[in-house]
């Protein structure tokens, strides 16, 4: 099983970035490109039957995967990016996550009106980096057809906060 593959890979890592976070790491999944094929391969199972238009990852491990996504199903990659990093003119958002305070922006051409828009970040905790995603989209007039992460945080219970975009939440492991 995949799920048991990545509790093998994924690396706790006590305190950091802050005492009282224990950060799950995933860098040494990412050296085994057999499992990253196998993971692409177990998203996409996840989203049969949703119609998706556009895959956007959230800066800068929701780019690792989303990534990888979007070329695999031949779609186009929207990069939500740390604020200051986007070129063009931007909508942006800021929000609280599980250890800390970010902004995050989207170009304002990112999609055309009404695109499906599948949302994928590596790790669901708080929920606060994907709700402000979220804002972004549907400021630009984009419809959330589901969430992609390859973590969920479950103990933190964020998936209440997405469901008002999307019920279509999934996740390859969660704790
Ligand atoms: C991490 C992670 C998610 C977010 C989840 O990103 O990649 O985007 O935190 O936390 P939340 O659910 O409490 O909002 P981080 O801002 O640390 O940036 P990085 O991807 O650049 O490491
Ligand atoms: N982002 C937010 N919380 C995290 C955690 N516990 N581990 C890794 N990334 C995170």
């Amino acid at each position: 099983m995949i799920q048991d593959k990545l509790k093998l890979e994924i690396r706790d890592i006590v305190d950091f970035p802050k005492p009282g976070i224990v950060f799950k790491d995933i860098t040494p999944l990412l050296k085994d490109a057999a499992l990253c094929s196998e993971m692409v391969d177990a998203i996409i199972d996840q989203l049969q039957g949703i119609e998706i238009d556009a895959i956007a990852g959230i800066e800068s491990r929701g780019f690792l995967f989303g990534f990888l996504l979007a070329n695999r199903l031949g779609l186009p990659f929207i990069p939500i990016r740390k604020q200051g990093k986007l070129p063009f003119k931007t909508v942006s958002e800021s929000y609280a996550l599980e250890y800390g305070q970010a902004t995050i922006e989207i170009h304002e051409d990112a999609f055309e009106k009404g695109s499906r828009i599948l949302v994928h970040d590596d790790l669901l905790a708080t929920g606060g980096t994907v709700v402000a995603a979220s804002k972004l989209i549907e400021r630009l007039g984009g419809e959330i057809v589901a969430y992609s992460f390859i973590i969920s945080l479950d103990f933190l219970k964020a998936k209440g906060r997405l469901s008002r975009f999307s019920d279509n939440i999934f996740s390859l492991v969660s704790y």
